[in-house]
């Protein structure tokens, strides 16, 4: 519950996050702001919200509220972790902050390139003939705004029709328009995550620094194939979809357009700024640049760096100057949306040596030692997406996201616990899902080290309360994980079958193997890593303990491990937020030496030494 400092009746919201991710990364992450001047660190006892009594209590609790407010439920959201279903409510912002709190904890000063300025401006008379545009650049000459044609063909009327009070709005140094009275407090700017997938888009306040509207839909180009390289296939077969597909990917942004200036009560008019951080197919394809390239050895980008557009030049209906600008990208399959998720995550101001996973059909991993940055791309296939597995599917109502197996002999009802989206009966395994699965097979050991199902006749030894689970579809061997009915065939239940464990170890092994070689070039060992930052939309989900049983990430303590959540969504929205972090960006091209795996003579080989658990 969002309470509103305006005497608005309180927005309600709910939103899913990655199990242990704190109250306030899970608001901000969803575009909610809390109060913070720490950025979730602990330290600002600021970030106060009202949570369900029984909520544990923090020492920083105890210093920050009094007893009766700890006993009404009070807590700080940065110390607050969401196991469990949790009703939070969130009070207003007691502070116009300065700076803002986004991506992993990053405190960002603002400094946004949409500018407004009012100005009162004298008349002009006989005395004082000055140009229209020379008057009001002489009362906003700290900014030195360039004009263009847009703003010089508003200002005398607008001037005149506003009896000389005007708001003057800049854009990256240029005057782009000029508004009638003060119109000083609308300055607002959409950030979009551009997935193959899921496209977010985030409106912010860029004057507060504070999100006012989210909302995600599904890639309208969906229907043109579910990954990059089917989409590029699509363009090399029939030229007329290269356009279907930019007529999509505008569609989609302003759809989302429309639905968050909506939500936050805002005019697109004063949306003056887009940042779109996406993979550089995607990249490509809203651009209406022929993505060919991208989808065929030597993988070749047609620019590193985009240039900023119009953002009606994408199809969107806001600020008729507004702009939209690209992150930039490494490679053809490092692109802008990993360049942002840096960006979002520190990667090239921590000094901590640290991995970054963002796991999707490609895995895209990022590995600095606090001074050198590498990166890479991993094709780890469909699995994580729920393709080529039996009952694969995408994180829906239905999807089991969670598993948990009790081998104990006496209690056969707990033997296999299910955590299933939307609360409802499972109709199949979605990524997360997946690697629990084999993961907790592994650990029971009805999965051998080779990802084997052990032979029928030892499963009962081995975990009496789970071996009736162990059976077949026609040839092949399956675990059933959620039986309908109790006489359900195999065939009729939810099972992962040895063919699934096997996609999912060569998907594992891919990247394992990805990071494998980016430590060795820095010198490091497994060990030496301490931090691992799981993104993306699929990777925030997975279980830490699962990760590591299955070697998709270094044999680490689970606290070394942490969920990421949306970082590209949150880089974008530091582009907004400030031009310094914007350049940051553009200077990551130059800090990350971006690695190409695939040519390397070793890397079968090490491959084959990944697959095994
Ligand atoms: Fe500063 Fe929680 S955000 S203490």
């Amino acid at each position: 519950t969002v309470e509103d400092s305006g005497g608005a009746p309180p927005n309600q919201r709910s939103v899913r996050v990655p199990p242990g991710v704190t109250v306030f990364d899970s608001a901000s992450w969803n575009g909610i702001a809390i109060d913070s001047t720490c950025g979730g660190h602990g330290t600002c006892h600021k970030c106060k919200v009202r949570v369900d009594t029984s909520t544990p209590i923090s020492r920083h609790d105890v210093r920050t509220f009094t007893r009766d407010q700890i006993d009404a439920g009070w807590r700080l959201a940065c110390l607050v972790q969401a196991t469990r279903d949790l009703k939070v409510t969130v009070p207003p912002l007691t502070t116009r902050p300065k700076a803002a709190t986004v991506g992993v904890g990053r405190q960002v000063i603002l400094r946004p390139a949409v500018q407004k300025r009012y100005v009162e401006l004298e008349e002009p008379n006989l005395a004082d003939q000055r140009t229209d545009i020379d008057r009001l650049l002489g009362a906003i000459d700290d900014l030195a705004p360039r004009p263009d044609l847009h703003a010089l063909r508003r200002l005398p009327h607008v001037v005149r029709a506003a009896d000389w009070k005007v708001t003057a709005v800049i854009v990256d140094e240029v005057l782009v328009d000029v508004e009638p009275g003060d119109t000083t407090e609308q300055r607002y700017a959409i950030a979009f995550d551009l997935g193959t997938t899921t496209v977010v888009a985030t409106l912010l306040d860029v004057a507060l620094g504070t999100p006012v509207g989210v909302a995600s839909m599904l890639n309208k180009q969906q229907p043109y194939g579910g990954d990059v390289i089917t989409r590029i296939s699509a363009t090399m077969m029939d030229p007329a979809t290269l356009p279907r597909l930019q007529q999509a990917a505008a569609a989609t942004l302003s759809e989302l357009a429309q639905q968050v200036c909506r939500e936050g009560g805002v005019d697109p008019a004063h949306v003056y700024e887009v940042a779109i951080a996406g993979n550089a197919t995607m990249t490509a394809l809203v651009l209406g640049i022929d993505p060919e390239p991208l989808g065929v050895a030597p993988f070749v980008m047609s620019t590193a760096q985009p240039p900023t557009v119009l953002a009606t030049d994408l199809g969107l209906d806001l600020h008729p100057r507004a702009r939209a600008v690209f992150f930039p990208a490494l490679g053809a399959y490092v692109g802008g949306d990993i360049v942002a998720g840096m960006l979002a995550t520190g990667m090239d101001r921590d000094k901590r040596t640290r991995l970054f996973i963002d796991v999707g059909t490609n895995c895209e991993l990022v590995v600095s030692d606090g001074d050198r940055i590498l990166s890479t791309a991993a094709p780890a296939g469909p699995a994580f997406e729920g393709g080529a597995i039996k009952c694969g599917m995408r994180a829906a109502d239905g999807a089991i996201e969670v598993i948990k197996l009790d081998t104990t002999p006496d209690a056969p009802d707990r033997a296999v616990q299910l955590g299933v989206i939307g609360d409802v009966e499972p109709k199949g395994l979605c990524g997360s899902g997946l690697v629990d699965a084999v993961a907790e097979l592994v650990r029971v050991g009805l999965l051998d080290s080779s990802g084997r199902f052990i032979p029928d006749e030892q499963a009962p030894e081995v975990a009496p309360a789970l071996a009736d689970r162990l059976t077949r579809i026609g040839e092949e061997r399956v675990f059933v994980l959620h039986r309908p009915h109790p006489d359900a065939p195999a065939d009729e239940c939810v099972v992962l079958s040895q063919r699934d464990v096997r996609e999912l170890q060569f998907a594992k092994a891919a990247i394992s193997t990805g990071w494998t070689l980016l430590l060795e070039e820095l010198e490091l060992e497994h060990r030496d890593v301490q931090q691992v930052l799981m993104a993306g939309s699929f990777g925030s989900y997975i279980s830490p303990a699962s990760a590591v049983r299955i070697g998709l990430v270094p044999k680490l303590p689970v606290l070394r491990i942490v969920s990421a959540g949306n970082v590209a969504g949150e880089g974008a929205k530091m582009a907004l937020l400030s031009v310094r972090e914007r350049a940051g960006a553009a200077a990551l091209l130059q800090e990350v030496t971006y690695v190409e795996l695939s040519d390397r003579p070793d890397f079968n080989d090490r491959f084959v030494d990944q697959l095994s658990f």
